[in-house]
Order: structure tokens, then sequence, then C-alpha cells
């Protein structure tokens, strides 16, 4: 068998002993694998996110993201009318970047409420990987930068069940879930597998659906597939909604913010996206072969956000807002903390331009702004969906409304 990939080699045998795998299977070995996969740090323990990594997030852009979502959070908190505790989880949360964030705005603007802040951190990474000590290590130094309280941020292992008080929020995680892919052929929606070909490479290979759960799903979603040409194709995430029902399961009382590239069902599964918004991401570039060295390359599809409402629905929580980053963003009062720091910060930007130090503080506010603008680009990260649920407070539903 011609691989230089250990984790290939893998996925090989396993296919090799039980026949193709689906192509879900395959997203979680590629990504998940304890030690090998992608979020695992992969077979050199490198960290995937980030500038160093494969691709950056809205964290890497501005603290003022975080210190946007920490409004949202702090607004979260005085709705559930302010409880002496308040627990605050975050699915996959990477390096850990947004709960040194939220704690900085929480201490310097909202002592009170730092007081019964308590953030953990859960993410798939294994506990025992090098990738996990290192962003441990580097976290820990930044909270004591911060002056964050010992027990002010933790790691987590799951989503509790049902006992907590706060919020959930969720960056860019619900389109790292392993995935499905299908092809609609005749009158059939077909699975997309992985399978070997006589050379032992990885290939995608078409057959029977290994569950009629995927056929089930678009017409839950009322995707008329049936109407759509043959070759069409697209991605089917199971797991988003049983994900969606863990987070919702996990709150007693609070709020769900979750933030992602992805449409509602109507939009995503048109007849004209014919191939599907499966993508893998290498060093910032977009790579054509997602079956090409697993635990290299990032795998992502585009998130149903009518599956999350749904699902999330189906598990207790009600919708407060379905809007994009930017609009949540513009309404937490992103520019004007913008226009406050910049004031603060770089005040020689305006008054003496014609100066060294003028024009040094007009370079870092105009990076500062572009930051910002990047955030709020409509085709960028401005135009990611950001979905709000809550449950038991009715305060939560105008939440959109609460943060000033
Ligand atoms: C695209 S990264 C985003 C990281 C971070 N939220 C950010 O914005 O930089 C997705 C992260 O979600 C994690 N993840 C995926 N599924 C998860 C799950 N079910 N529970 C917790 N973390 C998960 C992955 O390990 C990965 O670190």
């Amino acid at each position: 068998m011609e691989t230089d990939n250990t984790l290939e080699t893998l996925i090989c045998q396993e296919i090799a002993a039980n026949g193709p795998i689906s192509f879900a299977r395959f997203m979680e070995l590629a990504l998940y694998h304890p030690t090998l996969g992608y979020y695992s740090g992969g077979p050199d323990g490198r960290e995937p996110v980030g500038w160093a990594g494969d691709y950056f997030t809205s964290v890497d852009l501005s603290p003022l993201w975080g210190h946007a979502l920490a409004r949202w959070l702090h607004a979260v908190w005085r709705a559930l009318g302010e409880p002496a505790r308040y627990e605050v989880i975050e699915p996959g949360a990477g390096r850990g970047l947004l709960a040194a964030t939220v704690w900085e705005y929480a201490l310097s603007e909202a002592p009170q409420w730092a007081s019964a802040l308590r953030y953990t951190l859960l993410d798939r990474v294994s506990a025992h990987s090098p990738l996990r000590h290192a962003r441990e290590q580097a976290l820990a130094t930044r909270l004591a930068q911060i002056g964050v309280p010992a027990d002010g941020v933790r790691w987590g292992e799951a989503l509790p069940t049902g006992e907590m008080v706060g919020a959930v929020i969720a960056n860019e995680l619900a389109d790292a879930l392993p995935t499905h892919c299908v092809v609609k052929q005749g009158a059939d929606l077909l699975e997309l597998y992985v399978a070997i070909d006589e050379r032992g490479r990885l290939i995608e290979q078409a057959g029977s659906a290994s569950t009629s759960e995927l056929a089930n799903y678009l017409d839950r979603y009322r995707v008329p597939w049936r109407t759509y040409p043959d070759g069409w194709r697209a991605e089917v995430c199971l797991a988003a909604e049983a994900w969606m029902a863990e987070v919702a399961r996990s709150l007693a009382r609070g709020a769900a913010l979750i933030i992602d590239y992805g449409e509602t069902a109507q939009r995503l599964y048109t007849r004209d996206r014919r191939h599907g918004t499966l993508l893998a991401y290498r060093q910032h570039q977009l790579v054509e072969r997602p079956l090409a060295q697993p635990g290299r390359q990032d795998l992502t599809a585009h998130v149903n956000f009518s599956a999350l409402i749904a699902s999330g629905r189906a598990s207790g929580l009600r919708l407060a807002e379905y809007t994009t980053q930017a609009e949540l963003l513009t309404r937490l009062g992103i520019w004007e903390e913008t226009v406050a720091i910049a004031a603060r910060l770089y005040p020689y930007a305006e008054s003496e331009r014609h100066t060294s130090r003028g024009q040094l503080d007009y370079l870092r506010r105009a990076s500062l702004r572009n930051a910002v603008r990047e955030l709020l680009n409509p085709h960028g990260l401005g135009g990611f969906r950001a979905l709000v649920m809550h449950k038991g407070a009715p305060g939560l539903r105008k939440l959109a409304s609460l943060q000033k």
C-alpha cells in the first residue's frame, strides 16, 4: 500500500477489514483521531488554528470581538437576575483565547459580574496530547497576566446535563462536526463513501445510503432534492443535531450563542449549489482534495442552521434571534468601542499627522479599524450567522436589545 501517512494507513486498514466507510467516519478519524487527527495536532503535534496554523478565526483578528461577546454574556447574566454563580461553557474552545478576552473585559468593565463568572473550556483535543498541554500552558500564562482568579477558568470534559445557569457559546464548532455526504441519482439519494482503489489510494465511492435518516433529514427540512438534477451533492450533518440537543440539555436556565458559517436549509440546499459545501484547508489555502493527507488538513462544511434551531427547540430551547455576526457585533457596540479605544490609545492620529508620533498613531488606528471592518465584512466573517436560543428565562427573549 503506497502511503507515508500513518493515519492514512489506519484508515486504509479499517476499510480493508470492514469495507468502505461513510464520509462522516472518515472525517471523524481525519479530524479527531486521538493522537493523529487534525484537531489533536496531527502527526506533527502542530497548532491547527491561528496565524501559524491553517486558518484564523474571529478571535485572531481583534480582542474587540471577544469584548463584544463579553457584553452579550454580561447581558445574559443580568437577564437571569444576576445569579451569584454564572457558568459560561465554551465547547470547541480551541486555544481558549475567547475566555481570556471575556475575562479581561469582565475584570475591567464589570467587576460584580466577574465575581460570579466561571468559565469552562471544552474541546475534543485529548487532555493528554502535547497540543492540549501547550495550549493550557499558554493560556495559564495569559490568564495570570490578566489577573483571573484561580477558579475563573477551567478545562472541562463534557457539557453538563441540566443543572447549569448561564450561557453556552461556540464559535466555528458546528462546521467541524463529522458529516455524511450524499449525491442524488435517479429517484435515489446515494451516500458517498470512502473506499480504496487497486493501488491502495483513498477514493470516493457512491453506494446505497447507510441509513434512511439521510433522506429523512432532507425531507424534514423540506429540501426538494428529488426534483434536482442527477449528481447534485450535499452534506448531511446528523452530528450537529445531536450536538445542539446536548447544548440545550446542558442548560437549566440561560442562553446559547452559536456562531458559524452556514444558512437555513432553504438557502443551503439549493438546486444551484450542486457541489455541496465541503472544503479542505491547509496553510490558509483551499485544498481541492478532501481525502488527501488525513490529519494534515482541516475539513469543514457549512452549517444547516435550520437543523440547529429545530434540534434546540425539540430539546427545550426557544429561538431568540438568528442574525449575522456583523449585525450582532454592531448591536453589541463593537464600533463604539473601536472609536473610544482609538481616541484613548492613538490621540495624535488626527492632531499631529505631520509628526512621527502622529503618523504612528494614524497607522495603528488604521490597523485597529481594519481588523474590526474585517469582522463586520458581510462577504467574510461578518456574514457568519449568529444564532441565539434560550431556556427558562422569559427576559432572555429580547436578548438582542439588552446589552446596553
Ligand atoms: C474550527 S475550531 C474553532 C476553535 C475556536 N472556537 C476558535 O474560534 O478559534 C473547532 C474546534 O472545535 C472542537 N470540537 C469539535 N467538535 C467538538 C465537540 N463536540 N465538543 C467540543 N469541541 C469540539 C475542535 O477540536 C476544534 O478545536
